[in-house]
């Protein structure tokens, strides 16, 4: 079904009238692509898909699941977590508490592969741990620490670069893997960690009555156009603490000029002591 940007323009709109979902300054690009799936899959139209949406508040769920994207992996792009670990050890290892949030956390993998880091790095008992995402049906599935191991499969190489720093590491400390049931859970003293929480990033602000000393926001901005990334960037910084952590996607970048508060390594951002922000 051919989706034109008029559709797109439309499905936001209506949308931002029926539910809390405000999909404006979201990348079109992504989304037309998405519409199209979902008008197909249903054999809708775009006026009957919003029709719909606004009389099944399951359907509408679905739907918002749909349009955006929820893809994750354990220890995502390996080559990442190996340049943060240094960083971790220099920023985060003097502090009497840590406090980590994961937005955009979809089904829970990168907060999982957080834990299983702090734990061998001995900073797990120190760690207060929040994952947060528009979407509460992945919040579940993060919440439940459930995954079927088909899913796991093609990333267990992952785990092994990952975690390269740490020879004594054996995943099978952190999930119980069932081969036979091809599932995997969270062992408990994990899944109890983590506090995961519906948020919006466009319109929710803090709700966490806390700054962070880490915040990961991966593979979410990139949907987003520039005035929106800004904005996010802007309050990702209000809510760092000093020397705090801000880690993006590696397709990401923050090109507006608070980049220069931030010292950089890739796509990891620390930002700077207040002082070393003056301009001589
Ligand atoms: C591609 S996943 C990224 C998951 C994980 N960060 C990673 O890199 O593997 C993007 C997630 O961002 C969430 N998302 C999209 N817009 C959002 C918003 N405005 N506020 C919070 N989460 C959002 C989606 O629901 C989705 O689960």
């Amino acid at each position: 079904m051919e989706v034109t940007q008029e559709n797109v323009q439309y499905f936001i709109e209506e949308t931002k009238k029926i539910s809390e979902y405000d999909f404006t300054g979201y990348s079109l690009k992504s989304f037309t692509r998405r519409l199209e799936k979902i008008l197909t899959d249903n054999n809708l139209d775009v006026e009957a898909l919003i029709k719909k949406m606004e009389r099944n508040r399951k359907f509408l769920e679905t739907v918002i699941k749909e349009i955006t994207v929820n893809t994750t992996e354990p220890f995502r792009t390996p080559s990442l977590w190996l340049k943060l670990i240094p960083i971790m050890r220099e920023k985060l290892l003097k502090l009497p508490q840590i406090k980590i949030w994961h937005a955009g956390c979809s089904t829970g993998q990168e907060v999982y592969s957080m834990l299983m880091l702090l734990y061998e790095m001995g900073l797990f008992h120190k760690t207060k741990i929040y994952g947060s995402d528009l979407n509460e049906d992945v919040l579940e599935v993060a919440r439940s620490g459930k995954y079927r191991l088909h899913d796991f499969d093609e990333y267990w190489n992952n785990f092994k670069e990952s975690m390269v720093d740490f020879p004594k590491f054996n995943y099978e400390d952190y999930l119980d893997v069932n081969r036979r049931r091809g599932v995997i859970k969270v062992r408990s003293f994990l899944l109890e960690k983590p506090v995961f929480i519906k948020h919006n990033l466009i319109k929710d602000g803090n709700i966490f009555g806390t700054e962070f000393d880490m915040i990961m926001c991966r593979n979410v901005l990139i949907y987003f156009d520039h005035e929106l990334q800004d904005k996010v960037f802007n309050f990702f910084y209000q809510n760092l603490t000093t020397e705090g952590i801000l880690v993006i996607g590696k397709h990401e970048s923050i090109l507006s000029s608070i980049q220069r508060k931030f010292d950089r390594v890739d796509s990891i951002y620390m930002k700077k002591n207040k002082e070393d922000n003056w301009i001589f």
